[in-house]
């Protein structure tokens, strides 16, 4: 009897994890929130709301999808605070919370020449509005320093969890890992030794426990198995690209719907580019481009996607607010353009 129960218990929550219980949304959407400037998002499945990061306020913004309202989410320590940029959003569908990543502005605006400055890891319970916790990256960085040669990493901007609701926080310039467990205990999970001397981990998702990066430093992917005593990066080279083809991801992502085969890199000047992995990211092939050239993107750069309901969406950065802004902020559903790719398959 118990076995039973217990396997009923584990199917339904294995069917409420997988079903889509928002209603659905679909088309391009229009976010009416002054000074937004989205670099991040992703969309809580179970409250049904999106969370965006505001990149110059360092705000977090909750948005209605179902009535268009926003409620600013005011971070102390944080926001308004110029020297910082919210650049990281993440939802953990298993742990049903919000991460919001906070980073030192300067290591992006200097690509990397300053490294100075704080970098918070915001944990939220988007149910409760509560902050979970909220903890500055400063004792990270200083144990990277002792593993990767003394050198300061930086510019966190993106993060994934595990099954065990564990997160991953990338330092784009240095490339190290922190771990963070669930009640804000700091790791040094991975350093790379020695660091690249050029802007790498960009973006990261996970699949189960294997973390899937994209490093533009090596133009490609690197893999972890966070499930490994000791972490251990395997390169995926991507295979399929045109020749030419530049790579380089500002966000990389996994819509959910595809299970974690399809990864998309917000490839800041060409559009989204569509990688598939049919092997668990031990290969990749590239599958196409889906250009950012709607009408209501202006001069945005599309530095993240998101899966909403069953649509995909491209967000658009208006960096430094260099006119024209438009005053609504597009997300621009993709979700054909990204179909068409899937089905097509490889070019090789
Ligand atoms: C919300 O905005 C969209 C455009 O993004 C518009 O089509 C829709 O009617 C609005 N809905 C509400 C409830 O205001
Ligand atoms: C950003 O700050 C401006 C000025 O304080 C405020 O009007 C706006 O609502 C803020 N927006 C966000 C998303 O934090």
């Amino acid at each position: 009897m118990k076995i039973a129960s217990i396997t009923l218990l584990a199917a339904s929550l294995l069917v409420s994890e997988i079903e889509a219980t928002c209603p659905p949304v679909t088309g391009n959407l229009f976010i009416k929130q002054n000074g937004l400037f989205p670099e991040n998002l992703d969309w809580d499945s179970d409250n049904c709301r999106l969370y965006l990061g505001s990149l110059f306020n360092a705000t977090a913004v909750e948005y209605n999808p179902y009535t268009n309202k926003t409620h600013i989410i005011t971070l102390p320590s944080v926001s308004f605070d110029p020297n910082y940029h919210v650049g990281g959003i993440d939802y953990d569908f298993r742990k049903k919370v919000v991460y919001i990543g906070a980073d030192a502005g300067a290591a992006f605006n200097t690509n990397g020449a300053d490294l100075t400055g704080m970098n918070r890891l915001i944990r939220y319970d988007p149910r409760r509005h509560q902050i979970l916790y909220n903890i500055e990256m400063t004792p990270f960085q200083n144990m990277v320093k002792l593993r990767n040669g003394g050198q300061l990493v930086g510019g966190f901007q993106d993060m994934a969890e595990d099954v065990f609701g564990n997160t991953y926080f990338i330092a784009t310039f240095g490339n190290a890992i922190a771990k963070v467990t669930p009640y804000g205990s700091v790791s040094v999970f991975y350093a790379q030794n020695p660091p690249p001397t050029v802007a790498g981990y960009s973006g990261i998702f996970s699949v189960g426990n294997t973390l899937v990066i994209a490093d533009n430093s090596i133009s490609g992917f690197v893999t972890f198995d966070t499930s490994r005593r000791r972490a251990h990066p395997v390169v995926v080279a991507p295979q399929c690209q045109p020749s030419g083809y530049v790579f380089s991801c500002d966000g990389f992502y996994a819509p959910p719907k595809y299970h974690g085969t399809i990864g998309l890199c917000s490839n800041d000047v060409q559009g989204i580019a569509v990688y598939q992995s049919l092997d668990g990211w031990a290969s990749s092939k590239y599958l196409g481009l889906v250009s950012n050239n709607d009408p209501a993107v202006g001069n945005g750069f599309p530095t993240a996607t998101v899966q909403i309901t069953d649509s995909i969406y491209i967000s658009e950065e208006y960096f430094f607010g260099t006119p024209p802004v438009p005053d609504l902020f597009p997300l621009i559903d993709i979700t054909a353009q990204v179909a068409s790719l899937v089905s097509a398959g490889p070019s090789c």
